[in-house]
């Protein structure tokens, strides 16, 4: 599996080609500079000891040898920075890749997905990616070069040592290869175990106040404990894989540099050799076996690169549900149309099952029905988050919207969702996501419109106060109302609410209803509601039972056709009645 991840992994580094070539090119020229130190080295001793030169021969010699050795810290620290910097610039690359892809897709997750999940591979994942590229990729190209460099070098000078080096060196990444099988499992294990303990961690996390009053704390801190543990025990043993690798090429790298040693020791002895060659061949023994021994080091980067390369490409090949170019007629109102509509989320039962209905323009539509119907699936479909898997939405009767790019349609629509989201911030900030530019008196007027100009300016800096992540501080029928003033600043012509009322009370609903219907005027307007007091509003209503359409008329109609509708409205009625005997 790992050799298909490789070929992505460089493909992704392609981008930055340039600088990977740079960086490699001059850790190259780095490296192999050490064979011309060895050479002036080998020179200065032999010419000192053996031909009894003077300081003043070999002091030019000294010099080149202090040359080279600064000339090689520049050149490494200059392919390191180089190689950091494409590093860099490929995590960035794909972070924003990875965040378009999954904003695109929409807040449908694919199956096994999750919040924290998307974080961590998102954040750690594309972190241990760097080491792959500033390290493993400048390592693979030593590996091959210096060796051959070497060899090239003393084979001339004496092929016994060659020799030995020949046969000795490829055992390295032999022997890797065969414990790199294990190792990678024990990598592909550890990233699950760190992203289940992120998820895990995340879910206590925004859990917190309900494990806290069911009495269950104690108990997670002891869940969070195993899994940690858990952790540790995985790593440990990819740290023994790796400390074992390490010891063998150790050993394996001595074994043949003192083999070199012994035999030129013998064969001086008996004055088969001179010192020259037999001094630079030993000087250059250890060199030969640097880049493999790194090698090993950077082919643990590697593992954790693929292991992470692996979770990343999968969220990035997940399917996006609209990816069409075509942009939005100009029409002042949009009908939408859904034919046959079909669909279940990752292959089980079908959540949509060959639903047909129009939402025509200009006029409020009330989607209702029983819980699990498909009322909030129907509406992901609409919003262009999830594509149906049978069937077509076209929009004033020509476009398809899977034909339409998706910020285009997304530009002209309005989405007040069950629990709306407010993000860290001020309240004007949080308005202003519907309209960029809108001046204060405008947010003073879609909050008036929305009902929530009164408790907004009662805060301590009104517009300005913060709020925090998921509107701490604001309750839950205020936040609704906050999340109305922005859809009516965005000025949509189709609006869709998902229950936009259920966190409020009878008087508030009452008021965030009417200004609902202001804000309808002109538009298409698609309201999912629990309470059929809302729905007796709309100009049409849409009973979903089971994925498909049961009825669908005017109010009055659906009241005396004695249908579902008609069912769900007594029902309703008998509830209410219940409620106030009991009051
Ligand atoms: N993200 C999801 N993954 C898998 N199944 C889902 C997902 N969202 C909804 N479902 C399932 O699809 C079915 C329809 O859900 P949907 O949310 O569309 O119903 P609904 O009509 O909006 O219900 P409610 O009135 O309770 O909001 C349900 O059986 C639900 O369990
Ligand atoms: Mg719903």
């Amino acid at each position: 599996m790992s050799t298909r991840i490789d070929p992505r992994l460089m493909a992704e580094g392609r981008r930055t080609r340039g600088a990977l070539y740079l960086s490699i090119g001059l850790g190259v020229v780095a490296a192999l500079l050490v064979i011309v130190q060895a050479v002036l080295l080998a020179r200065v001793v032999n010419g000192v000891v053996f031909k009894g030169q003077t300081l003043g021969v070999v002091a030019p010699l000294l010099w080149g040898l202090a040359g080279l050795f600064l000339l090689r810290a520049g050149l490494t620290y200059a392919s390191e920075v180089v190689a950091f910097r494409a590093a860099g610039a490929i995590k960035t690359y794909l972070r924003q890749e990875l965040l378009g892809h999954i904003l695109r897709r929409g807040p449908v997750p694919a199956a096994g997905e999750n919040s924290a999940d998307l974080a961590s591979t998102m954040i750690e994942g594309v972190e241990a990616l760097e080491p792959y590229f500033s390290r493993y990729v400048p390592q693979m190209a030593l590996v091959v070069a210096v060796p051959l460099a070497i060899l090239a070098l003393v084979f001339p000078l004496d092929w016994i040592s060659g020799l030995i080096l020949l046969v000795t060196g490829p055992l390295i990444p032999v022997f890797m290869v065969f414990v790199g099988y294990r190792a990678e499992a024990i990598n592909q294990r550890q990233w699950q175990k760190l992203l289940l303990m992120s998820s895990h961690f995340l879910d206590v996390l925004q859990g917190i106040t309900t494990l806290k009053l069911f009495g269950r704390a104690r108990d997670e801190i002891e869940i969070v404990a195993r899994i940690s543990d858990d952790y540790r025990k995985t790593t440990m043993a990819g740290v023994r894989i790796a400390f074992l690798t390490s010891a063998a090429l150790e050993f394996f790298s001595s074994l043949a540099i003192a083999l070199v040693a012994v035999i030129f020791g013998v064969r001086l002895l008996h004055g088969h050799i001179n010192f020259f060659p037999a001094f630079l061949v030993l000087l250059l023994a250890p060199e030969y076996f640097v880049p493999l021994r790194g090698l090993s080091t950077y082919y643990h980067a590697r593992m954790t690169a693929i292991a992470a390369a692996r979770r990343i490409f999968e969220v990035l090949d997940a399917p996006v549900a609209t990816a069409g170019t075509q942009v939005m007629p100009g029409a002042a109102g949009l009908e939408i149309c859904c034919e046959s509509l079909r669909f279940s989320y990752s292959g089980g039962e079908n959540v949509l099952d060959g639903l047909s209905c129009v939402f025509p323009a200009g006029k409020i539509t009330a989607l209702v029905g029983p819980s699990g119907a498909g009322k909030t699936t129907l509406a992901r479909v609409l919003l262009g988050f999830v594509r149906p898997e049978q069937g077509t939405v076209r929009i004033n009767g020509t476009v398809d919207l899977a034909s339409l790019a998706p910020e285009a349609w997304w530009e002209s629509l309005a989405w007040v969702p069950q629990t709306p989201r407010l993000f860290h911030g001020s309240i004007a900030a949080n308005l202003r996501l519907g309209r960029a530019q809108a001046g204060l008196d405008e947010l003073r007027e879609a909050a008036r419109k929305a009902r929530a100009l009164e408790f907004i300016e009662a805060l301590p800096q009104g517009f300005e106060t913060v709020i925090g992540d998921l509107g701490q501080g604001l309750s839950g029928g205020q936040v609704q109302r906050i999340a109305l003033a922005r859809a009516f600043l965005k000025d949509p012509k189709l609006l869709i609410l998902d229950e936009a009322t259920a966190n409020l009370d009878m008087e508030s609903e009452a008021l965030v209803l009417d200004a609902i219907l202001d804000l309808a005027v002109g538009r298409t307007v698609i309201m999912i509601a629990h309470r059929l007091a809302m729905a007796e509003r709309a100009d049409q209503i849409v009973v979903l039972q089971a994925g498909r359409v049961a009825e669908c008329g005017t109010p009055a109609a659906l009241r005396d056709s004695g249908g579902l509708y008609a069912a769900m409205r007594s029902a309703g009625r008998e509830e209410a009645e219940d409620l106030s005997c009991a009051i």
